[in-house]
């Protein structure tokens, strides 16, 4: 490979990292500065870095701004006042954090009239104690943190479990999945014990064969740790054939989740799945997206008759989103394999399934219809 295509590939990699936040917090921002309800967003960038690649490329802390300035002048092109958005940047060394404030007054990215701008140079674990902390205490305020650094010896899931608990707030970290898993073929380090230890008994942690079934295994292990109440996802980061890394997603509300299962699909628009540096090619068929899918989903239909609600939430949960499964639904319901009922009997109109946040969050609409496969 040529050493310029070796260098762009790189450079790539690192960037996809910050474009999957970009995409999921132009969505998450829209929803929460109209959901009528919040009056405050804080963002908190918790290994911020210095905010410039060394090609020019921008990194989180100004992904991060772009996206609220973009939100705060659609907002006020529209005539409308959202929440204030509270954007704090910390990192463990001064003078990137200072890069980040330079780079920021030259791009024009902040005013003071979005919110509040806070920079410090803590170390993480403090960061997280206070969060901990503040967060139980927030009215009407939500709040999203980004964990993005070099190891995961600093990672608890401990942490990650008690920064949700409060029920506001969101959280993408990406860990170094791939030195992690090879740490693991070559025997594995304290750390990664400990680290492992948190999530499950270390006695049952299966031997990985591969970076992926390493992701796999831990998305699983953070989803039975922290339970049916929250929702885990991952993207991967796929920089050569060989290397492969993972962004984690936590959120204690169905609506973020799917929202960063939007923001995945739009990057890997085939699986859904994650980057890969060969390129992500669309293809025209549909079927080949949902394949494994529409397995999933049948054996949950087959089981016994479901809601929309309940198909709603299988959907989310299963990494897919709901026109994948209005998408399947319709090309059972045409070949006769699915009956649709209504709640009380009512008629349903073809191709009416109501998998959707709008009916999920009322208790009646949840269960406007049921499914049954014939
Ligand atoms: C992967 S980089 C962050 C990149 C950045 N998010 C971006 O998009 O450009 C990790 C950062 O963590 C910082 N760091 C290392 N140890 C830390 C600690 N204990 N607490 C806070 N920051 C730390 C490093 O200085 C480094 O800038």
């Amino acid at each position: 490979m040529p050493k310029q295509d070796v260098k762009r590939n790189l450079l790539e990699h690192s960037a996809v990292k910050v474009r999957l936040l970009g995409i999921y917090l132009k969505r998450y921002l829209n929803i929460i500065s109209n959901d009528g309800y919040t009056e405050k967003i804080w963002i908190h960038d918790l290994f911020c870095g210095e905010g410039i690649y060394e090609n020019g490329g921008e990194g989180s802390p100004l992904v991060i701004l772009r996206e609220v300035k973009d939100l705060h002048f659609t907002g006020v092109a529209r005539d409308k006042k959202g929440p204030l958005i509270d954007c704090h940047f910390n990192d463990l060394e001064g003078e990137k954090v200072k890069k980040v404030e330079a780079s920021i007054k030259v791009k024009s990215l902040y005013y003071p009239r979005f919110g509040g701008l806070r920079f410090t140079t803590n170390d993480y674990k403090q960061e997280v104690k206070e969060l901990i902390d503040t967060l139980p205490k927030l009215k009407k305020q939500k709040a999203f943190i980004f964990i993005d650094p070099y190891d995961y010896k600093s990672i608890k899931a401990n942490d990650i479990k008690d920064l949700l608990a409060s029920g506001k707030a969101e959280v993408l970290l990406f860990l170094p999945t791939q030195f992690m898993y090879r740490f693991h073929a070559n025997g594995t380090p304290e750390a990664l014990k400990d680290f492992i230890e948190e999530l499950t008994e270390y006695k049952n942690w299966r031997e990985n064969d591969s970076p992926w079934s390493f992701i796999d295994q831990l998305k699983e292990a953070f989803r039975a740790f922290l339970g049916s109440r929250f929702f885990v996802d991952t993207f991967t980061i796929q920089k050569d054939s060989n290397t492969v890394f993972c962004l984690f997603f936590f959120s204690s509300h169905i609506k973020g989740f799917e929202k960063m299962l939007e923001a995945k699909w739009e990057i890997d628009t085939e699986q859904g799945k994650g980057w890969h540096f060969s390129g992500n090619n669309p293809t025209l068929f549909f079927d080949q997206k949902t394949n494994g899918f529409q397995d999933m989903l049948k054996a949950f239909l087959t089981t016994k008759a479901r809601t929309n609600g309940e198909v709603y939430e299988f959907t989310l949960r299963s990494g897919f989103l709901p026109k994948h499964a209005n998408e399947i639904l319709h090309n059972w319901q045409q070949t006769g394999l699915l009956k649709v009922n209504g709640r009380n009997s009512e008629k349903v109109r073809k191709r009416s399934f109501y998998l959707g946040y709008q009916y999920y969050k009322d208790d009646n609409d949840k269960q406007k219809v049921s499914f049954k496969l014939n």
